[in-house]
């Protein structure tokens, strides 16, 4: 095997559905057949994917917003094979390594607004939970306050902040001491920290359930009512941090901004290694490894490995070197502008939202066609939530593009596009979506009938 890795694998070519179906989650096999997604992908190269019959396909769901600088970057590539021939001391924990020092100097420099310390980790949910006890340790409070709609992970500590309870339901309690508002709204979060209870408040600049986005000021404002009442911003970046909204850091997008805690992982993968960050204050960070005796009390196995490191360092180097985060603001306002004139012409369509690359189209019943209103309500009433499939549907098996809807319950549609997107890309996708939108006024039709189909089954399944 080890001679001929890509031999031995074409041997098992074919199997993984069976196994899937077997030994990992059957359900979701049954999901991806049931709407036709189940392609085999067996390449991937920059924005595209290849099925097996050489089919190409345009990626805009970028494995949940990871592959920023696309699939197999080559210069990402390039840095981690250097590496591997390197034979580097990685993770000998009673030593500190150069790999993860750049990487923290560069975040640093990239947050600014005062943040000074990093550490590191292995996911998205796992700087939540971290970012949760430095944000208690520092403060000496308990409670943390987090949004309607938010999302942050689901371990049981980020899982207690989440914002829907269908991801809740059925797995018991959850971390004590949690407290829901309403996003966008400062009044009820200057009520809920009134009390000086609250550790932190956490926020997602844009949620990713839902693409909503805080209003101009939104933070500003927080962080002042935050620290009126000695509560601590942390603002998670996981899905908008590196670029992704036309930013370094979404949170830069408006003026005078300091979070004391910021989240960031996905991107800083480069697609490769998973790694997460939490960049503080040294004033929090201080306050958790305040001895010498305590300097490793937070801590994890595999932060900080040196092929995670890599990926991030060689990852930060293409964003900057690419001027990807150009990119993605010039790119994420011309597909916005042009979304929201194709939404025009279709009733379904009550918003078009989001930052930079990511951005989603919120669909409703329609006010006006009695006979859309009538399909609507005839499909809602049969399943809420399927009215997506769509979009998606046709997006993937006629146009060949990617998607997902945003959420559970939900009939927002999410895009989140590689960093290195170009404008033909974004027409592939531009002419897809008036197309697909067209086809969802034709009732009865093919689209229709798709999705009501669908629904039927679900009802049986
Ligand atoms: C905003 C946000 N926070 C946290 C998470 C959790 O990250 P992970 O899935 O790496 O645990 C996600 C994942 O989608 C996210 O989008």
């Amino acid at each position: 095997m080890h001679k001929d890795f890509k031999g031995w694998l074409k041997q098992h070519e074919g199997r993984a559905y069976e196994l899937h179906e077997k030994h990992v989650n059957p359900v979701f096999v049954k999901m991806l057949r049931t709407i036709g997604f189940d392609k085999g992908y067996t390449r991937g190269e920059g924005c595209y994917l290849w099925d097996s019959a050489g089919n190409k396909y345009l990626d805009l769901l970028t494995g949940w917003g990871v592959f920023a600088l696309g699939r197999n970057h080559p210069k990402v590539k390039a840095i981690m094979s250097q590496l591997i021939d390197q034979d580097m001391p990685n993770l000998v924990r009673m030593e500190c390594s150069l790999l993860s020092g750049l990487v923290a100097e560069r975040l640093v420099t990239h947050a600014g607004a005062g943040l000074e310390r990093v550490f590191f980790c292995n996911s998205g949910a796992e700087c939540v939970e971290g970012a949760i006890k430095f944000a208690r340790c520092s403060t000496g409070r308990q409670e943390i306050v987090y949004c309607d709609h938010g999302f942050h992970g689901l371990t049981t500590g980020s899982l207690a902040l989440n914002g829907a309870d269908f991801f809740r339901e059925r797995f018991g309690d959850l971390m004590p001491g949690t407290r829901k508002v309403p996003f966008n709204d400062l009044e009820a979060l200057e009520r809920e920290l009134a009390s000086k209870k609250a550790a932190a408040f956490i926020v997602e600049p844009v949620q990713g359930k839902s693409c909503e986005v805080v209003k101009d000021g939104y933070l500003a404002e927080a962080q002042r009512i935050c620290k009126k009442h000695g509560t601590l911003l942390v603002l998670d970046e996981i899905q908008t941090g590196l670029g992704r909204t036309g930013r370094w850091f979404c949170f830069q997008h408006w003026p005078d901004v300091q979070p004391d805690i910021v989240c960031c992982s996905k991107i800083l993968s480069g697609g490769y290694v998973p790694v997460g960050a939490i960049i503080t204050t040294a004033k929090v960070m201080d306050c958790v490894f305040n001895s010498m005796e305590r300097c490793v009390v937070h801590s994890n196995t595999f932060g900080q490995n040196d092929l995670a490191m890599a990926a991030a360092l060689a990852t930060l180097y293409v964003i900057e070197e690419d001027k990807l985060v150009e990119n993605a603001a010039i790119m994420g306002e011309y597909a916005m502008t042009r979304l929201r004139e194709i939404g025009k012409g279709c009733p379904f369509v009550t918003d078009v939202r989001g930052k930079g690359l990511m951005f989603g189209i919120d669909f409703a019943r329609p006010r006006e066609s009695l006979k859309l209103k009538m399909a609507w309500d005839m499909l809602h009433k049969l399943n809420f939530g399927v009215f997506g499939q769509m979009i998606i549907i046709p997006l993937l098996q006629k146009h060949r593009i990617l998607t997902q809807v945003a959420g559970y319950h939900t009939e927002v549609i999410k895009f989140l596009p590689p960093m290195t997107v170009t404008k033909q890309d974004m027409d592939w996708f531009l002419a897809a979506m008036q197309d697909v939108l067209d086809e969802t006024q034709r009732f009865p039709g093919t689209a229709w009938d798709t999705v009501l189909g669908l629904a039927k089954r679900a009802m049986k399944a």
